[in-house]
């Protein structure tokens, strides 16, 4: 039996509740991920949402708070479509704990992001329709879901600053890759943030606030935060640490194949720049770094949205470590290990991907 409708390869970290990673190889194989191979993040149960009694809440710093039904938000604004990469912030946590160990985190892969066609309003709109209050600064969401790592259980929830909300690629989504949003991915509504880490793509949507600070929500203001590398464990003190917004450059190779011109191996994967920023440079070296070839990118540069790359290598004779790094918009490129990316709660891992390849195996 599949676990939520997702193929039985994927790597699952847990099943309640559920924490489901997409192996590399199977990742690299198109643009928009498929629903079934998506990787799932959840820190609690997955609610059971009656959509006939959905209402969307607005309220807060507005002039006109809304609660509004399914049929309301298709009705009143304009329906879109996106393609957007959700990536978590733990993503590649598995190679910073290679240094040190992470403690209570699911070590994920290169695998916590993908890219999927999402339909719905812009959030934008829907804020307009409520009238902003010209003194808020951040746009929080809350889910319908509590999760017990949380201290009393709290619901799930995040913000983002006022801005992006307002920028017009923020949408409040009920269809992934064509179909209604499954359960495990937030049914009925979610918010999809793009550029941003994906914590902040609040699931199982219930409420969304205007306000004047940013969210007190424990997985916002407790959790997900960059603490000092220096301490073995993160400190009560939540001031401690970094709040996360945007996502991080970062690249990853998903797989190593036999079938380039001559003795060569064809090498794919993908990279995503965080924010605004798009992807302009993928390099790939044969020899853990001494080298680099160009890597080719497919499709456009979009502030958002992954670009796979392929690019054929020569592996020399024996043991080696392939090693791939990109460069964004704003001419900045990725650090050369993790040592000095290493994180108590192992976030925002985005050092060179280093895989170890032997040639004999490949
Ligand atoms: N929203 C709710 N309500 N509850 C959650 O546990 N997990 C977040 C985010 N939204 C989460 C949530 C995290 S950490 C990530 S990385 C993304 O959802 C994952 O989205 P996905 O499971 O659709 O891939």
């Amino acid at each position: 039996m599949t676990l939520a409708g997702k193929h039985p390869e994927l790597v699952v970290w847990s099943s309640e509740p559920l924490n489901v990673e997409t192996p590399l190889e199977m990742l690299a194989r198109s643009h928009v991920t498929a629903t079934e191979l998506f990787y799932v993040r959840n820190h609690g149960p997955v609610p059971a949402v009656d959509p006939a009694a959905y209402r969307l809440v607005v309220d807060g710093m507005v002039g006109t708070p809304l609660a509004l039904s399914l049929e309301e938000l298709r009705g009143r604004f304009e329906t879109t479509t996106v393609e957007a990469t959700l990536g978590c912030a733990g993503n590649r946590r598995a190679e910073l704990a290679t240094l040190r160990p992470i403690e209570g985190e699911i070590p994920w892969g290169a695998g916590a992001i993908g890219t999927a066609r999402w339909t719905g309003v812009r959030l934008r709109d829907v804020l307009r329709a409520a009238e902003v209050a010209p003194d808020a600064g951040h746009v929080a969401f809350t889910g319908l879901d509590a999760s017990a790592a949380a201290e009393g259980a709290v619901p799930f929830g995040g913000s983002i600053p006022l801005p992006k909300a307002l920028g017009g690629d923020v949408l409040l989504a009920w269809a992934m890759n064509g179909e209604p949003l499954p359960a495990a991915h937030g049914f009925p509504l979610r918010v999809v943030v793009p550029g941003y880490i994906g914590a902040r793509s609040v699931k199982w949507l219930a409420a969304v606030t205007v306000q004047a600070d940013a969210s007190s929500n424990y997985f916002q203001a407790r959790a997900y935060r960059l603490f000092p590398p220096h301490r073995a464990v993160p400190s009560d003190r939540a001031a401690d640490g970094l709040e996360l917004g945007e996502l991080v450059l970062s690249s990853a190779l998903c797989r190593l194949t036999e079938g380039g011109s001559g003795a060569r191996v064809v090498a794919e994967g993908y990279a995503v720049a965080g924010g605004e920023r798009t992807v302009e440079r993928v390099e790939i070296s044969p020899d853990g770094g001494a080298t680099w070839t160009a890597a080719s990118l497919a499709e456009r540069p979009r502030p958002g949205v992954w670009r796979l790359w392929r690019a054929e290598l020569e592996l020399g004779p024996g043991a080696g470590e392939v090693a791939v790094r990109a460069w964004d918009s704003a001419g900045e490129t990725q650090p050369t290990d993790d040592a000095g990316v290493w994180n108590p709660k192992g976030y925002m891992n985005d050092a060179w991907h280093r895989v170890p390849v032997a040639r004999q195996t490949v």
